[in-house]
């Protein structure tokens, strides 16, 4: 028997009335109505009413005129059912109250910084440093046990299935997944670095090479790259590996698995088999390898109709490279300029600089830009995009992949909050066929899309042999999209040596150089590689669609600003000299710095 309590804060009703009852939490708000004092006590399970009589329990209630919001108390009364113009239905608990016999105080609190409640006005800088305060938020504390919840049910799941939950090491090389590592000094080996993991690929092709069949394994991974509000420096993939395997295997698994948790975390059945579209069509119809199907918009070239255009921003754009494209957002119009304003700071957390609209009412066009654009100018943006009486149209400059990314995510957000009509508010996509290799122009050479362990297209084999047409040799490549934010990307993998040596050879890795690489991984495929692949989940991006929210930073419960700092323990932070010493490192002083 727990002394502190029987029962926990969301959890009586009218079953339990005349009982007697022990219940701890934290003070949510205290009232003092002229003799009676009502104090919601709150707990990660509920609140629950506690009323201090004073003629009843003089001591419990002159003990509880002291208490302040967020105390820690426990109390001993008994359940009573509250008067009915007292009954609160929106509280599980609504219908009875506790009357208290006595109270202990476990733990007093000093002023907090902003309220615990859910529209709470607090910067989110205060709420960062302040974030184990800003978990007692109910709404954190949902999202919290919704991120339980999927790790529960996925690991039953894939036990079910088969797979083994194996680790591997954080301490270990670089893996190259397109950004860049985390690094931590070695002590023992001087001069030496390990790389944090930006994923364990190559641990799990490994696992396949040793015979484990089926991997899985829930790991965190860290990239040092730039931040967007669905990318924290270290995040958690469900990773997965199987031998013996086909594209389709792997994806039918992943749709069982998507079913189980859609309706095991928030009770929603979906469809299967999830659609399918070869990244040529998406780019084609959507511009983007990531369509959000709910509102299967196009994002509009408009380059072409501004060219010529004498408004600067536009021009420096398209001179460096970069591309003006738009979108309609059908009935926009209804969306106050206030509504607008705030999707201009939106669009910057997806890495856009800038947003522009042009609106249509009764056949006159308005635009944040209308100073700079003739009014020809502005008719064929309106024509191009379609625009209707009562449309809203929205337009970035940028570069094409940021331009395109976070229009299409501004898109979805305004469309989501307008309740615009979708037939499936869960748009599963698999985008197939990806491309091998893009060419990167500032490194001048090709890099791969996926990864460099990424196999060919079986019908684009001969081209890869031949080292030619390589920006059009397809890829078994193929991630799965929700409602426009990637969730996952996998494929099957080259299991000949001699393949990947010519893999590499293309992305410009000499012998030597992938040798010193990836030497320990070419070395095992030779003794005896069963043909695989896998894939990994964001799981932070999964949890973070789950809880209907649209920042990772809700979904993780110590996340990193924006610029991958975590304001609450301090960190990044200096070293002392010691540790530096110890380290065998000494820092570059930056030119011009006078310390
Ligand atoms: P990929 O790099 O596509 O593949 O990553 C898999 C999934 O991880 C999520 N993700 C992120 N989530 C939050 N913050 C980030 N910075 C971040 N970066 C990626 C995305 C993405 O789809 N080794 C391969 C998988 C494989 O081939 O099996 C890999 O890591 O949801």
């Amino acid at each position: 028997m727990n002394s502190y309590r029987t029962h926990h804060c969301g959890e009586l009703s009218q079953k339990e009335v005349s009982q007697k009852v022990t219940l701890s939490g934290w003070v949510g708000s205290r009232r003092d109505h002229g003799g009676l004092i009502f104090i919601d006590l709150r707990d990660r399970y509920g609140m629950t009413q506690i009323v201090f009589n004073p003629e009843t329990c003089p001591e419990a209630h002159t003990s509880a005129q002291k208490f302040r919001d967020e105390f820690v108390i426990s109390i001993q009364g008994v359940v009573a059912k509250r008067p009915q113009n007292m009954v609160n239905a929106k509280m599980s608990t609504g219908e009875i109250e506790i009357l208290v016999d006595t109270v202990v105080l476990l733990s007093s609190s000093e002023v907090i910084p902003f309220q615990i409640e859910d529209d709470v006005e607090a910067s989110e800088v205060t709420r960062l440093k302040y974030r184990y305060l800003d978990l007692r938020r109910p709404a954190l504390q949902k999202n919290m046990v919704i991120r339980h919840q999927l790790n529960h049910t996925i690991r039953n799941f894939l036990n079910q299935e088969r797979f083994l939950e194996i680790e591997t090491p954080y301490l270990t090389k670089s893996t190259p997944e397109g950004a860049r590592d985390y690094v931590v000094p070695s002590r023992v080996h001087k001069g030496k670095f390990f790389a944090l993991p930006q994923s364990p690929q190559l641990f799990k092709q490994l696992l396949m090479i040793s015979g484990m069949d089926r991997y899985y394994q829930i790991v965190r991974c860290f990239r040092d790259e730039d931040l967007r509000s669905d990318r924290q420096p270290e995040f958690t993939q469900l990773d997965m590996e199987l031998s013996f395997t086909t594209q389709r295997e792997i994806q039918h698994i992943i749709e069982q698995l998507m079913v189980r948790i859609m309706k095991e975390t928030i009770g929603i059945d979906i469809p299967t088999p999830f659609t399918r579209m070869s990244y040529q069509e998406a780019m084609s119809s959507y511009a983007t390898d990531k369509p959000d199907l709910r509102y299967p918009l196009p994002l509009v070239e408009l380059s072409s109709i501004v060219k010529n255009t004498e408004f600067q921003v536009f021009q420096k754009i398209m001179h460096a490279k970069g591309e003006i494209r738009g979108i309609k957002i059908p009935g926009g119009n209804s969306l106050s300029r206030s509504q607008i304003d705030t999707l201009t700071k939106d669009i910057q957390s997806y890495g856009a600089k800038g947003l522009v609209w042009i609106r249509k009412n009764q056949n006159t066009l308005s635009s944040s830009i209308e100073k700079f654009l003739s009014q020809n100018e502005l008719e064929n943006i309106s024509a191009a995009l379609e625009l209707q009486d009562q449309d809203l149209g929205l337009i970035v400059a940028d570069q094409p992949s940021i331009a395109r990314s976070s229009l299409s995510q501004i898109k979805s957000d305004v469309l989501s909050k307008m309740n615009y009509p979708v037939d499936h508010p869960w748009a599963f996509l698999w985008v197939e066929d990806f491309p091998l290799f893009e060419y990167d122009a500032e490194q001048k050479r090709y890099v791969s899309i996926h990864h460099p362990f990424t196999s060919p297209h079986p019908e684009d084999l001969s081209n890869v042999m031949e080292k030619k047409n390589l920006s059009s040799i397809r890829s078994n490549a193929y991630d799965l999209v929700l409602n426009g934010y990637e969730i996952g990307g996998g494929s099957i993998r080259i299991h000949q040596n001699e393949l990947q040596q010519i893999i590499f050879s293309i992305l410009g890795l000499s012998e030597a150089e992938a040798k010193e690489k990836f030497g320990f991984f070419l070395e095992a495929l030779q003794y005896g590689t069963p043909p695989h692949g896998g894939i990994a989940l964001g799981l932070d991006r999964i949890a973070m669609l789950l809880a209907k929210s649209d920042s990772l930073r809700d979904i993780i419960a110590f996340p990193k600003t924006q610029n991958a700092y975590d304001l609450m323990v301090d960190a990044p932070s200096t070293i002392s000299i010691d540790q530096l010493l110890e380290l065998h490192l000494s820092l570059l002083e930056k030119k011009g710095s006078s310390s």
